[in-house]
Order: structure tokens, then sequence, then C-alpha cells
């Protein structure tokens, strides 16, 4: 077994890293942690894809489970960096507390992740293949109970898959779908935390969006439908007049992509507002898209709001607009690191 373990290490991995989807791809190992008895476990790390689990487990029956999603990328320098870990390290602990799980501490957080990525090194995409490698950390109730409420014991495991762009075609414009008939989250509820639920209650609108060829959902506000939300699995932003406007709103994901953007907007000398947006505002906007982790920055050639009869067309030649190729390109070279990282948000992999 240890041979092996050894020998796999030299062994190349050989994808196609041009073309990959954002999709599952096996990798070699993943790392796994328990809490027990009010402690963390030491990570380990396993080479099995499948997990045992309690059949009253509460994150199969309550839904307590949460996770987060980051990216390593391969330099030039051929230097791995890993992008803002403490910012999702804080998240998961917001999204434990949201639904009362065990807190995950940063130094385990960024202990699991880091160690997942070093065993992993080989699957992280080459400089140059515009792909990288996507870490998914998960924390779920792994302790039984049949009443309603939070468990004694939890597991936190990451697992890595390397990965190319959420959208396809990457920066190539898509279109999206203003569904109205599907909330994905209260004003009061979960929004703001990263837990599967969220994403349960996004899928029906998803699969229609899909079927009716559209990137993804523009989800407007729940309670009035008068406000743009979140944009399927990444925030929204417009730029109207050399301004870059987000949403502000109670049911959306703190998305540390578009903080990101908003201090290389600022530092760009690009103005930045967070504010709700009438859905109407749309037909101002010049620019629009989506951002996120997997997205990176989508462009939005399209918003259709089939219930109310409209169309808001953005990047009308096909190419995204110049802000958001200006906002996506200095992204990019700092996760990549080909530009210098003014503000700290990469760390290399040693
Ligand atoms: N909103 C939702 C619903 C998401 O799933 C994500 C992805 O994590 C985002 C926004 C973007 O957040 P981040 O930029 O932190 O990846
Ligand atoms: C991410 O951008 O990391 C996400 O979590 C999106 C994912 C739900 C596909």
């Amino acid at each position: 077994m240890y041979i092996w373990a050894v020998l796999n290490t030299f062994i190349m991995v050989t994808l196609d890293w041009n073309n990959l989807p954002f999709g599952y791809v096996k990798t070699d190992f993943n790392v796994r942690s328990f809490y027990r008895d009010g402690k963390w476990s030491k990570p380990e790390v396993s080479d099995s894809e499948y997990i045992n689990i309690h059949i009253a487990a509460t994150g199969l029956h309550y839904g307590q489970e949460a996770f987060e999603g980051l990216k390593a990328y391969r330099g030039k320098d051929g230097k791995i960096r890993v992008f803002r870990w403490e910012e999702n390290a804080k998240r998961l602990l917001s999204s434990a507390e949201g639904i009362k799980m065990a807190p995950v501490p940063m130094d385990l957080f960024k202990e699991a992740v880091f160690l997942a990525i070093k065993k992993n090194e080989k699957f992280v995409p080459p400089y140059g293949s515009g792909a990288s490698l996507y870490v998914r950390p998960l924390l779920y109730g792994s302790g039984a109970e049949v009443g309603v409420k939070p468990a004694k014991e939890y597991t936190f495991l990451v697992f890595v898959t390397p990965v190319g762009p959420y959208f396809k075609g990457g920066v190539k414009p898509v279109n999206m779908l203003i569904c109205r008939d599907v909330d994905r989250a209260a004003p009061l509820g979960t929004g703001t935390i990263k837990i599967g639920g969220n994403y349960a209650a996004s899928l029906k609108a998803i699969v229609r969006a899909h079927d009716e060829g559209y990137g993804n959902v523009l989800f407007l506000d729940a309670k009035e439908k008068k406000y743009v939300d979140e944009c399927g699995p990444a925030n929204f932003f417009g730029i109207k007049n050399n301004v870059y406007v987000t949403p502000l709103s109670s049911s959306i994901l703190p998305s540390i992509t578009n903080k990101s953007l908003i201090t290389l907007a600022e530092s760009m000398g690009i103005k930045t507002e967070r504010r709700p947006i009438p859905v109407e505002e749309l037909a101002e906007f010049e620019e629009a898209g989506a951002c996120g982790t997997a997205a990176v920055i989508s462009p939005i050639a399209k918003i259709v709001d089939a219930d109310a009869g409209k169309i808001y067309e953005f990047c009308k030649d096909g190419k995204p607009g110049p802000v958001s190729m200006q906002l996506y390109t200095r992204l990019v070279k700092i996760q990549y690191g080909e530009e210098a990282d003014p503000f700290g948000w990469t760390t290399i992999i040693e």
C-alpha cells in the first residue's frame, strides 16, 4: 500500500487540460476530520471517494450541511497559489453558526485544504490551460438524531477536482432567465450562508432555465419580486456610467469574488455601489455579469423576464464589455501570480 502511494505520486496525469468542463474528476486523495466529544480529530488522508454515513445523520435528514468552494492555480513560475482561503474559512464558520453545526477552526480549515491540494499536486492544471484546481470543503452533521435538533457529531472533509470554466465558453457572454415562480432563499432565511438547502431550492428554476437554453437563472428578491437578487451560483453585477453596481440583499451569498472585484474596481478608479437594484434598472446597464469562484466573471448577453414580457440586452456584439474584461484580466492575473498581489490575496503552497 505504502509503495503504491509513493509510486503513484510519480505517475503523470493525462487530462485534456485545455478543455476541462466544470465537473468531477477523480483525484488521488481527500482529507477528513471528525468532531466527537467536543473535539476535532487530526485531519487524515483517505484514498476512498466514499463516506460511511449513519442512516440517521442530521446531514441527510435535516439539511445540516454546508460547503465551500475555492481554487488553487498553477502560475508561470510553477508555484501553486490559493486565493483568499481565509475568507472561505470565515464563511464556513458563519454557515456552521447559521445551522448550528460545530465550527471548523481556521487552522483546521487551512491544514485540511492545504493538505488536500499538496497530496493532489499533479492534478493542479498546468499554467496557460485556463483551468484550475477546485477545492470543495464540506461540513455535515454525521451524528444520529431523529428529533429535529443539531447533531452531536460532525464530519469535515475536503476534496479537490481539476476544473475548467463553469459557464461554457468561459468569458463568452451567456443568457439568463428570470424565474418569477421560484424563490431561492427567504429574506430572513439562509441565503447568506453556503448550505445545500439553498441549492436544492434553486434546482427547479435552474433545470427550467437549462431546458430553455439559458446559462442560468437570475433570481429576484423573494418578498417583493422587485429587485435583482442572486444569479445562479454567483452574484450579479452591472456596469452603468463606469460605476460597478451589485445588489445589497439579505438573501444572497457574500461572494468573495464580488468583494475582490469591488476592491479591484476601486483601485482602478471605478466607483462601486452595493444597493438594491430594481429589475427595470437592468435596462440602464451597459454591461452585466455573474461573478463567483466557479463563474470567475461570466458576462451576461441577455436577461429574459418572460413573465413580465421584457428582454434586457448587454454586449450586443457578442463580446464582453470593456469594464468586465478589465476586471476579469486583473483578477485572473493576480490569481495565477502573473501580476503583483498588492492586497495579499494569494498564498503559495510550499
Ligand atoms: N452565490 C452563490 C449562490 C454561490 O454558490 C457562489 C459560489 O460560491 C457565489 C455566489 C460566489 O461566491 P464566491 O465568489 O465566494 O465563490
Ligand atoms: C463556487 O463558485 O465555488 C460555487 O460554489 C459554485 C458551485 C455551487 C458550483
